[in-house]
């Protein structure tokens, strides 16, 4: 047994874990019981208005795989916030992890990342999630198609992919507003030079300075085609704001081998309901009414209530909480369900009638 989990035994019955990483924190940096930390070692920027922050994490963070993405946690004006982030490095000795940050105009937590946070700052991170990684059994061709900020963890995909011999071709299309926006710009350049199986296409959407040779426009068929003639063969995954996502799907997602996506941008509720629902929360013991025309997770941040969260496009799980009772639709998929649940995703959840939670 190591020196910390042995004192962490003897001290347990004494101190809850939210206290010792309070006052763990303010002795040692990253120490905490049991929640991950990490601290800033670097910043650099990496593109217009997009910030790379190099992480070390503490020894409660397990790991990750390229694709995947981490929740991350600061105070943004003594409000605690929680935003999902992209590993963009791959899995190394020294442990260090990166993000890379857009800002958002009006946004809270990528201002503070990207503005305010510097190298000795802490922040609270959560473990690696997400399904779209490297299947240790696929040998085949790669299709990867990014928009804007997107390119996160398909960079980490791009570059585990390419510290091997490749046998397959690894195509990567990127597309951003102007040549500024372009994270990664040289590192992509130099791979796509130095690996002939690897190929990187990036394309303009609104470029004020055209030169003759760059390729511009939205996705299409016809330029996808250009450069992918053998299509059927391309293991596809996609990465970018819901409405390129959604765009790509319908142009690809019969023509490819398999097609694979994430949205990054929040959810757009497909209803306008008025009305309200009584949402009785059974372990607080309070009872809102909250519009039927929202999430529940939007609902209840609206009414001062503030579950955990994180990706809030229900891939993460975080906000995930029991529902006693009441009909809910899921607004990805529509499926509308009476049965109680033990892990309702109210990020991507409305109430369909009065319901009862376990929060
Ligand atoms: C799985 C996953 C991985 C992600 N990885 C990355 C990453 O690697 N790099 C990165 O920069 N972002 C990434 N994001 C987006 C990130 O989680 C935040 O949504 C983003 O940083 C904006 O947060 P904010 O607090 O600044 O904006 P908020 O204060 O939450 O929102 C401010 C305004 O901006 C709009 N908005 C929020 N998010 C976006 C967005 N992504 N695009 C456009 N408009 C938006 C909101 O609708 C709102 O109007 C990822 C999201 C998910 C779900
Ligand atoms: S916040 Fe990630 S699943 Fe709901």
């Amino acid at each position: 047994m190591n020196a910390s989990i042995a004192l962490r035994n003897i001290i347990k019955p004494l101190v809850s874990p939210a206290v010792f990483d309070f006052w763990a924190s303010k002795l040692v940096a990253n120490a905490s019981w049991q929640t991950p930390l990490a601290t800033v070692v670097e910043r650099r920027v990496e593109a217009r208005d997009s910030v790379t922050l190099v992480l070390r994490p503490n020894g409660h963070f397990q790991g990750f795989s390229p694709g995947q993405h981490i929740n991350v946690t600061v105070d943004v004006a003594g409000v605690r916030q929680t935003r999902s982030y992209s590993l963009t490095g791959v899995p190394n000795k020294s442990r260090l992890l990166s993000i890379t940050v857009k800002r958002i105009a009006g946004g809270k937590m990528s201002a503070e990342l990207c503005q305010r946070l510097r190298v000795g700052d802490v922040v609270e991170i959560g473990q690696a999630y997400g399904e779209m990684t490297i299947p240790a059994d696929y040998q085949g061709n790669w299709l990867l198609l990014a928009a804007g900020s997107g390119i996160t963890p398909l960079m980490s995909i791009v570059r585990a992919l390419t510290q091997q011999d490749l046998h397959h071709s690894v195509t990567l299309v990127y597309w951003g507003r102007t040549r500024a926006d372009f994270c990664f710009f040289q590192e992509l350049r130099a791979l796509s030079a130095s690996q002939p199986r690897f190929h990187v296409q990036f394309v303009l959407t609104r470029e004020p300075e055209p030169l003759p040779d760059d390729v511009q426009g939205r996705p299409s068929l016809a330029l996808l085609e250009s450069l992918l003639p053998d299509m059927a063969t391309q293991r596809t995954y996609a990465c970018g704001s819901a409405g390129f996502v959604e765009t790509v799907r319908d142009l690809l997602s019969d023509r490819v081998e398999s097609f694979s996506s994430e949205a990054f941008t929040p959810l757009t509720i497909p209803f306008t309901d008025a009305g309200t629902v009584s949402v009785r929360l059974t372990k607080s013991q309070r009872t809102l009414e909250l519009p039927v025309g929202k999430t529940i997770l939007q609902g209840l941040e609206e009414a001062g209530v503030m579950p955990a969260s994180g990706c809030r496009r229900g891939i993460c799980n975080t906000c995930a909480c029991g529902k006693g009772s009441g009909v809910t639709e899921n607004v990805l998929s529509g499926d509308v369900s009476a049965e109680p649940a033990s892990a309702l995703r109210i990020c991507i959840s409305a109430a369909r009638s009065d319901i009862a939670l376990d929060l």
